[in-house]
């Protein structure tokens, strides 16, 4: 507490009386992890008190990727954002992107920090972290996540600090800060394994930028996944054959290769199914979020290291992780987004990714982000830096959407987060299409065999077969046919009967 003393302490509602309409404010967090508590809720009533004035106040927000309950939301419910990057996933954010109210910048989340430290953001005006522990001289020892704080740090014009005594102080055991030079000036990253550390334990700001230093005993928002259904159950076990097949065929070496799941009850659901298979030896992860169900991994000894930005996980798991980390600090290590989502070092290592699609052409684009090409559901996030860098990149999603109304595979993706270039596996639940070496041709027929409901298959056959005739096989004026049904009739073929589903 006398270290806090030395920087001004005073009230959340006196520090955000700093922040001015059309400020860019960063704040930390990545998902709920290590996002900020106090200074959110205290700019969304200045945001409120401020519109009952009749007074214009909207500021542009940066953090580390979502950060739904804790920014996203109250900050859109006080209607007090006009901009936001790089990635989001909270309702009515969601709802004020899509009608044109909030400027979203949906971006891969490696190139978030080079682009403020290029300025290519504009001025940051003020940066909002929390931490465990801030020193006189300027470290900043973080929380459960690190994504963009560090270059936020760095680079704001002024600086509010969230010291949470919730957290554990021993966080710093996993932490791994380093921020690159701006090129030309770089060289290669000497992360030859997931543990490898190449920084501090702590990040840096100038002790002068400090405007307030506010204290919490919050814990992260991060809610609880739902329990896999069935289909993710299907997805699971088609994923894990396929990783023991190619181990088997010896593509990937009996100590296999270090894996990337992206968030959700998908990833979570393959992750479960893989520590339960004993042929699947002990791995380690290159990942970015470390979600709930790799703390039983680890703690059974499968899962033998993670680097990742941000530990995703729920209070309680959380909890479990701080009351032995003994155990955990040496296996977790936790870098900035830059470096956790680092193409290279993704090439390097020979990541095994494997992320969500909304939807799947039946070429292998893959779209993870606009329904119909127009809406956003979350963004990119980290799928693209992965996927496009892995040495086998998977694609997952069910088949189908609400009931049989929508298919996941189509002709035509309207809006395509990763192409065919990179895409080399799909899964859905009711099989794999491994893509690769094949041509466009070869790739739709496993596709539409392999992946698509039945009750879809025959629709998507006669796409093809009545497609004009090149490299890639396509009819521009029935390539979206699916798409116009759902928006016209609610279903995608809307004469299919549905209790087949
Ligand atoms: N068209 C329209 N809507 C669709 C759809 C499609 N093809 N497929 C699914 N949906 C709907 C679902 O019905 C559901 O709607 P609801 O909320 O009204 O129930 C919603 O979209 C979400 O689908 P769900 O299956 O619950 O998705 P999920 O939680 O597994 O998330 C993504 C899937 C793709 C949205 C999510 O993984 C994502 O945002 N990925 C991109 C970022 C990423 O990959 N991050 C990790 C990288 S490290």
């Amino acid at each position: 507490m006398s270290i806090i003393k030395s920087y001004p302490k005073i009230s959340a509602e006196e520090a955000v009386s700093h922040i001015f309409h059309g400020a860019t404010v960063a704040f930390s967090g990545f998902t709920n992890s290590g996002a900020a508590k106090l200074t959110p809720l205290a700019i969304a009533a200045r945001s409120r008190a401020l519109h009952e004035a009749g007074k214009p106040f909207k500021i542009r927000v940066l953090t580390g990727a979502s950060s739904g309950a804790s920014i996203d939301e109250p900050l859109a419910l006080a209607d007090a954002m006009s901009y936001r990057a790089p990635y989001q996933s909270g309702p009515k954010l969601r709802a004020q992107i899509n009608n044109q109210e909030v400027e979203y910048v949906d971006m891969h989340l490696s190139h978030l920090p080079q682009t403020v430290i290029a300025g290519f953001q504009g001025k940051i005006d003020f940066a909002v972290v929390e931490a465990t522990e801030i020193t006189p001289d300027g470290r900043v020892y973080l929380t459960s996540s690190i994504g963009a704080s560090p270059a936020y740090l760095k680079y704001a014009d002024h600086v509010i600090i969230e010291v949470n005594h919730h957290h554990s102080t021993r966080l710093r055991e996993m932490t791994d800060i380093f921020i690159m030079p701006s090129p030309p000036h770089r060289f290669p990253i000497p992360i030859h394994d997931p543990l490898t550390k190449i920084g501090t334990p702590y990040a840096v700001v100038d002790p002068k930028k400090v405007i307030a230093v506010l204290e919490n005993d919050e814990p992260d928002k991060v809610p609880r996944f739902a329990a896999g259904d069935e289909r993710s159950e299907k997805i699971a076990e088609n994923v894990v054959r396929f990783l023991l097949d190619e181990m088997l065929a010896g593509r990937i070496p009996p100590d296999f290769l270090p894996l990337q799941a992206g968030v959700g009850n998908v990833a979570n659901g393959v992750m479960a199914a893989l520590a339960k298979n004993p042929y699947i030896p002990p791995f380690m992860m290159f990942t970015e979020v470390y979600q709930d169900s790799l703390v039983d991994l680890m703690e059974s000894g499968r899962l033998t290291g993670a680097s990742t930005t941000s530990l995703t996980l729920t209070p309680e798991t959380l909890d479990r992780i701080y009351g032995n980390m003994d155990f955990f600090a040496p296996r977790i290590v936790l870098r900035p987004q830059e470096l956790s989502n680092h193409p290279g070092v993704i090439r390097r290592l020979g990541v095994i990714s494997m992320n969500t699609a909304l939807e799947v052409d039946i070429y292998g684009n893959v779209n993870s982000s606009h329904v119909f090409g127009t809406n956003i559901m979350n963004g990119i996030g980290g799928s693209g830096e992965f996927t496009r860098n892995a040495y086998i990149s998977i694609f997952m999603c069910p088949s189908f959407a609400k009931g049989g109304k929508i298919s996941a595979i189509v002709p035509m993706c309207p809006h395509i987060d990763n192409n065919e270039h990179s895409v080399q596996v799909i899964v859905t639940e009711q099989g794999l299409a491994d893509l690769r070496g094949l041509g466009p041709m070869q790739r739709a027929e496993r596709i539409i065999n392999n992946c698509a409901h039945p009750a879809y298959r025959e629709y998507l056959w006669k796409y093809v077969e009545n497609s004009r005739v090149g490299h890639i096989r396509h009819d521009l004026e029935k390539s979206f046919e699916l798409h116009s049904n759902l928006l016209e009739a609610g279903a995608m073929l809307p004469d299919l009967d549905l209790s087949q589903f």
